[in-house]
């Protein structure tokens, strides 16, 4: 049997804590596909090539992990690509409402699709993509919060004037 997973998200831009999550939920499925929001309600900061171009240089070839990128319903793409489960990382309580309603509406849409709640380390477990864009804006260190090919473009987000 092929378990396969989506892990959708922003990932505006992708942190080590979905990292985390990606390599956890990678022991555990046939196949992931980390799939990118082309267009998030919140407008992104990176392009989807610049998003996925980071996802990608992130994560080392792995035959498992794919990465994709969705418009539209994301059960409708669970199902073009035959996910049976949703991945999302839970960090704290903080984020539980909005995941629990997220999580029953999908339900609702597709009751063959399960959600599935993953917690990174704790060492990642304060993390967020929009912290890291703001300690980029403000000129701080992001060490150890991101790939470092993230690193490399949180950098330049200041010669961009951004
Ligand atoms: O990283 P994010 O921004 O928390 O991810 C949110 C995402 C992309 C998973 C969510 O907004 C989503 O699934 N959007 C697709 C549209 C959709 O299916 N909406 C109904 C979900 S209840």
């Amino acid at each position: 049997m092929n378990r396969i997973a989506v892990y959708p998200g922003s990932f505006d831009p992708v942190t080590n804590g979905h990292i985390d999550i990606i390599e956890r939920a990678a022991k555990i499925f046939d196949a992931v596909y980390v799939a990118v929001i082309r267009n998030p309600e919140k407008s992104p900061l990176f392009s989807i090539d610049e998003r996925v171009g980071m996802l990608k240089a992130s994560l080392k070839a792995r035959k498992k992990i794919r990465i994709d990128s969705f418009d539209g319903l994301l059960v409708e793409y669970a199902r073009a690509v035959k996910a049976t489960s949703i991945i999302r990382g839970l960090r704290a309580v903080s984020d539980f409402d909005y995941e629990f309603q997220m999580a029953l509406t999908n339900r609702r849409m597709d009751p063959s699709l399960e959600t599935i709640f993953m917690m990174t380390d704790y060492k990642y477990s304060y993390l967020s993509s929009s912290l890291t864009k703001e300690i980029a804006r403000l000129g701080g260190s992001f060490e150890g919060m991101v790939p470092p090919g993230v690193m490399r473009k949180l950098r330049s987000l200041k010669e961009r004037g951004v």
